[in-house]
């Protein structure tokens, strides 16, 4: 038995990093699930190995969350594939960091474009289906950089406390509709691709310091000394998912080891 027997769900940015660690473990928790993603092959192959790991029907579908009748028509087709709609876990996220007065304009818009109008878009066709079904948990994967500013990340910030706005203002729009939205702050996810692949080298470069010193920085940074770990997000995400929450909307969490308290 799962504690979440039966759901069905969609999650954005699923091909890899956190996307992938939420749609199998809401897959180890009961649900069946649509995967999205931008990048068709890796998000397949992700798919298909949670598929086969967990026993449950998971699938993926290609596309760009920032096109808007692109996430319609994807929305509706996964409607068509689960049946309904009972989750939907707005993870897709980009971070391009940099000097604010070096900062190229068209880059800084691609970072809102994909985590603020992306989640958006996302959130709407989400809540469009569960309005005509029997209501559903919508959730953003916001940041701690949701609730205060870093250094060199002026675009991702700027995204990221737009979507807290956009959780509270859905939340307040849906609030007796049974269509709740909350928003999930994590601190830093030090193992994941984003940082081992591209964030350790643009601050190395950035802050002119080496990577190993990058990471030591950051969990120094962290009232409990260590990163934030996969689990430590999937737990809040199958708890915003569940009934256990029902009484909460409108809300975004911390998951930081105590870095962010507001
Ligand atoms: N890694 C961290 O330390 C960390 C910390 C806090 C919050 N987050 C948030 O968690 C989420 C996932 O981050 P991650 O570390 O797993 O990143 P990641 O780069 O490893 O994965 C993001 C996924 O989203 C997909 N994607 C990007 N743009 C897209 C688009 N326009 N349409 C559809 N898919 C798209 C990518 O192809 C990729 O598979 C993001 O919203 C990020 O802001 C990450």
């Amino acid at each position: 038995m799962g504690r979440l027997d039966d759901k069905k769900a969609v999650v954005t940015g699923a091909a890899q990093g956190l996307g992938a660690a939420i749609l199998e473990r809401l897959a180890r928790e009961g649900c069946d699930a649509v995967g999205w993603d931008l990048n068709g092959d890796a998000l397949e192959a992700t798919t298909r190995a949670i598929a086969a790991r967990t026993g449950r029907r998971i699938t993926g579908a290609a596309v760009d969350v920032t096109d808007a009748a692109g996430v319609r028509n994807t929305m509706d087709a996964a409607v068509t594939e689960l049946g309904r709609l009972d989750i939907c876990v707005a993870n897709a996220g980009i971070l391009i960091s940099g000097d604010a007065t070096a900062f190229d304009a068209s880059r800084w818009r691609r970072v809102i474009d994909v985590n603020l109008v992306g989640y958006f878009l996302t959130a709407r066709e989400a809540a469009r289906v569960m309005l005509d079904g029997g209501g559903g948990s919508i959730i953003q994967i916001n940041s701690k950089s949701g609730k205060t500013g870093s250094f060199h990340n002026s675009a991702y910030v700027a995204s990221k406390f737009g979507g807290i706005g956009v959780t509270q203002s859905l939340a307040l729009e849906f609030a007796t509709q049974r269509v709740r939205v909350n928003a999930v702050c994590p601190g830093n996810l030090l193992d994941s691709p984003l940082w081992i692949e591209s964030l350790f080298r643009q601050y190395a470069r950035n802050q002119g310091i080496s990577e190993e010193e990058v990471r030591r920085r950051y969990i120094e940074k962290v009232p409990m000394k260590r990163p934030c770990t996969y689990d430590d997000v999937t737990n809040v995400v199958v708890f915003l998912a569940s009934d256990e929450s029902s009484y909460m909307t409108g809300q975004a969490i911390n998951v930081t080891g105590g870095q962010e308290m507001h």
